[in-house]
Parts: C-alpha cells; structure tokens; sequence
C-alpha cells in the first residue's frame, strides 16, 4: 500500500477549491493507502494569525476532515505542532536547501510582493512542507495545482541528502487531479479561489449556507456568449463552473454541455449552486455536532501519537547519519 500524505492551512474556513483539488481526493484515497493528513498549524504562522482565531480554525479544520469522510480508523489526522520532528527535521532542510531556490519559489514571490517586511518564515516555508512529508517515507502528496513546486523542491533536497549522507528519504511524487487542479475565483476567474481572498463574494467556504452558495454562484463573472460549453481561454467563467459542477455531479464535462443546449446562464447556475449546496449540506451537519465534541479531541491526541512514532524514527535515522549528537553508533 503506497503511502500518502497532504496537509493543509488552518487560515479561515477551507474553500470549495480546497476541498475539490484537496480534501476530496484525501478522502478516496484513504480507502487502498496508507495515508497521514495533518492540520498545518506551523504554516499558518508565517503569516500573522490571532491566535483565538486559529486555535478556533485548527478545531474546525479537524471538524470538516472527518465530516467531510475522513475516518480516523484509516487515516492518521493529527496536528503538525503536536509533532515536533515536523520543526526540527525543518531546520535541518534548510540547512540543506539553498537561499537561490527559495526566493524562486513563486508562492514566495506572490506573498512577499509588496510587503515592508517579510517573515522569514514565508521564505522558509517549503523546507518545512518538504519535512512534513519526508517524515513518513511518503510516496503520493495528493495536492492542487499550486503546490506542484513545492513538491519539486521537496524531492530535489530529498535526493541532495540521500546523495551526501544516505538512502533515507522516500523520493515523493505530487498526485493532482486532472479536474478540480485550479478551483478559480467566482469573480475573477482567471485567478485560483484562494482562501485569503478579500472579497467574500469571490469564494465559496465549506460551510456557506444554500442561500449564500445561490448568491455568490449567481453574481459569479462569465461572458456575454450566452452558450454553456467549456473553454478555458475564452470563458474562464463558465469553465470554472462547469469544472465544479461536474466533479461535484460525477457528470463528464460534454455530458453537461449536451443538458444545456438551450438554455441560459441563469438555469445554469441555478443547478450549480443547489447541487453544491445539496452536496455539502451532509457535511456541514456533521460538522455542527463534531467541531465542539471531546471526540475530536481524542482523534487528534491519537492521531498525534501515532505521528510522533513514525516521524521520531525517521528524524532519529537523519541525525545519525548527519552525526549530529553525542551517542557512539
Ligand atoms: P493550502 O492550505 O493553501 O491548500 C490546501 C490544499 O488545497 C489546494 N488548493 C486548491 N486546489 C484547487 N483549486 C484551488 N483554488 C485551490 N486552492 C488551494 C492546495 O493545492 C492544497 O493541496 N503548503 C500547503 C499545505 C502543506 C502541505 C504540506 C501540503 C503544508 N505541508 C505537505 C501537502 C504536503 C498549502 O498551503 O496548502
């Protein structure tokens, strides 16, 4: 059994785009995998968080993983603070990871744009991601289209080490789904529907209520050509909500297109935001019952247990070969 993990931040209530390029394919994938989700917290913090908002986004974060299909008795769901080789087999990346590569990295570039002063840990970021990862010998990172360079960072300082100290870290591979990779923004859809994003029209959260989900799809940016068919380049659009409709619906992208011959924008988007709606309504009930239950407290404390075992041997195994402390071998 290949094994998996992902992770993401606890910044806000996950969007629609997290959960189709994300939090959808975790849950399929617990099924026939070995498979590790953490709750990012350490991530979280290179930008600046207030900390009654992110203990409550941690929790909630934890809520919508298990309401949303992830089940503890398959998957190991854990916080990442609560496991501290995840910091300390960060540094030691680092250590191995050049300043070059890291101003390189586009996410870098995209956050630090425009800042007075940058975190360094905006800048440090993705030796830590590569450190979540290499942890548990991982071999699939099931991630959106956003990430793919930072995987290929992860495998590049992976292979650096095995070369100058020894074979120790599983070379991991990004899963990404054809559909669903770059969920984009309601309002403008040639950017990816971000969660940091100012404009609440622009996102759909996990949580949002059916009369919200129908406000925001139906003032959602398309055209004037008044035909619904996919075309990226021409009707980001309509593409994009072709795109969520069909992954939500299991419907094929040109069977969608055949069902609106016809008719308008406004059927369209209709559909789309009552089956969304439809879809997560499940979800969210779970979620109300979980988020304040000691049941989720359990999960994560057993999660983090089971964590801290394989991640300890790993870092054990690192050190040693990179002589770091006092022990003879
Ligand atoms: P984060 O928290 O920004 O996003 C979580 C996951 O959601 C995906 N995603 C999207 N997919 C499709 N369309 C979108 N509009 C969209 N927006 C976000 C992201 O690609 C991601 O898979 N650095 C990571 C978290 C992380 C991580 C890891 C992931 C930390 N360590 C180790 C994998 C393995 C991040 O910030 O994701």
């Amino acid at each position: 059994m290949a094994k998996i993990f992902s992770g993401i931040q606890p910044t806000g209530i996950i969007t629609l785009g997290n959960y189709l390029g994300a939090l959808k394919q975790f849950v399929e994938l617990q099924k026939d995998h070995e498979t590790l989700f953490c709750i990012v917290d350490q991530h979280a913090i290179t930008l600046p968080q207030n900390p009654t908002e992110l203990r409550k986004a941690i929790r909630s974060l934890a809520a919508i993983y298990i309401a949303a299909g992830l089940d503890p008795n398959q998957s190991v769901l854990f916080v990442q603070s609560d496991v501290p080789a995840h910091a300390q087999l960060g540094w030691i990346l680092q250590c191995i990871a050049n300043l070059g590569e890291l101003e390189r990295m586009t996410q870098f570039k995209d956050k630090a744009r425009g800042k007075e002063s940058v975190p360094a840990g905006l800048l440090t970021y993705p030796p830590l991601m590569a450190a979540d990862i290499l942890l548990y010998n991982t071999e699939i990172v099931p991630v959106g289209e956003d990430q793919k360079q930072h995987i290929e960072l992860t495998r590049d300082l992976a292979e650096r080490f095995n070369k100058k100290y020894r074979e120790i870290f599983t070379i991991p591979e990004a899963k990404i789904p054809k559909t669903g990779a770059r969920i984009k923004s309601l309002q403008d859809p040639t950017k990816k529907m971000s969660k940091s994003d100012t404009n609440s029209k622009a996102t759909i959260r996990i949580l949002d209520d059916e009369q919200t989900i129908i406000k925001k799809i139906k003032s959602a940016v398309t055209d004037s050509e008044g035909i619904v068919r996919y075309d990226e380049e021409h009707k980001p659009g309509i593409s994009n909500l072709l795109a969520i409709y069909s992954l939500i619906s299991g419907k094929s992208i040109p069977e969608l297109e055949k069902a609106y011959i016809g008719k308008g924008y406004g059927d369209f988007k209709h559909d789309v935001a009552l089956t969304v709606a439809k879809h997560l309504q499940p979800l969210q009930t779970k979620y109300h019952t979980l988020v304040q239950s000691k049941e989720l407290d359990e999960i994560l404390e057993a999660g983090a247990k089971k964590a801290n075992a394989i991640a300890n041997k790993t870092l054990r195994k690192v050190e040693n070969a990179m002589g770091m402390g006092f022990r003879r071998q």
